[in-house]
């Protein structure tokens, strides 16, 4: 095959990308959209028009949304359904991580964290599910956290919410089955964004990094492919699962 050629695996996808104007989310609209899928890309930060004009290909959307709001996962989704037509694929990307001791930890950013790494993914996947369900094929990707399967200092709220996603996907997995939608988990370990970096600076970031077995933090272009292959028809018998990226990590 001429490897000058560009992919057109994903041409007809519409993908829905949370989070896309930044990091992981940023990483996998442009590995689809390279692959030939119409992103929609939405994000709170106003750089999504940018980030979304410099994607591969055309025909893209943008929308500047904040995820908490009341009623804004089915308006995305209308909205994606009005401009690009039904939605194929669901990436749950956005998310927060805000740190500090459990005894300290104030409501506030305990239900922020709620709110938007879980609250979010849910109604995001259930308003997207219903077209999906209704169309019978879909795919959707949410990203969990290695703070999923084990526990992290000062992570109280990041680690309730992700361990949190992966029952919801497993939830919905065998709900959703028999209708063509598969609905997995995407477990990193710590992956170098503008997130990672922050949650991970310092003395700390290079214990963390000792301690993975591979030596390194993850890319965001290696998320993406794994995201990439869920997302595909080659893994329509994946469902349900919590995939983890993490270098060995968690198995030490
Ligand atoms: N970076 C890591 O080390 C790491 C590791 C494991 C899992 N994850 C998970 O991967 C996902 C992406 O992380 P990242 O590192 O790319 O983070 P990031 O901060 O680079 O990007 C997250 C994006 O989500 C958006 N967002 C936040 N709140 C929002 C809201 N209310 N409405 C709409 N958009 C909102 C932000 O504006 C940002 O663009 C998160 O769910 C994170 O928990 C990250």
């Amino acid at each position: 095959m001429n490897q000058q050629q560009p992919s057109t695996e994903f041409s007809g996808r519409n993908v829905l990308i949370t989070g896309a104007a930044s990091g992981i989310g940023l990483a996998i609209a442009e590995h689809l959209a390279a692959r030939g899928a119409r992103v929609a890309g939405v994000d709170v930060a106003a750089s999504i028009e940018e980030a979304v004009a410099g994607l591969p290909g055309e025909g893209h959307l943008a929308l500047r949304r904040d995820l908490t709001e009341p009623g804004a996962a089915d308006e995305i989704v209308e909205e994606v359904r009005r401009e690009l037509g039904e939605p194929h694929v669901l990436v749950n990307s956005a998310g927060v991580a805000i740190l500090g001791p459990a005894e300290e930890l104030p409501a506030a950013d305990w239900r922020r964290t709620m709110d938007i790494n879980l609250d979010a993914s849910f109604f995001m996947a259930q308003a997207a599910g219903r077209a999906m369900t209704r169309a019978g094929w879909g795919r959707i990707v949410n990203l969990a956290s290695q703070a999923s399967v084990i526990g992290l200092d000062q992570h109280v709220a990041y680690c309730a919410s992700k361990a949190a996603i992966v029952g919801m996907t497993k939830a919905m997995s065998l709900e959703w089955a028999p209708r063509g939608v598969t609905v997995n988990a995407v477990s990193p370990t710590v992956v170098e964004t503008p997130l990672g970096k922050k949650a991970w600076a310092g003395e700390k970031g290079e214990r963390a990094r000792a301690g993975i077995p591979a030596g390194r933090f993850a890319q965001p272009e290696e998320v993406a492919a794994m995201v990439a292959y869920l997302a595909s028809d080659d893994a329509a018998m994946v469902t349900g699962s919590n995939m983890l990226l993490d270098g060995g990590f968690t198995s030490v």
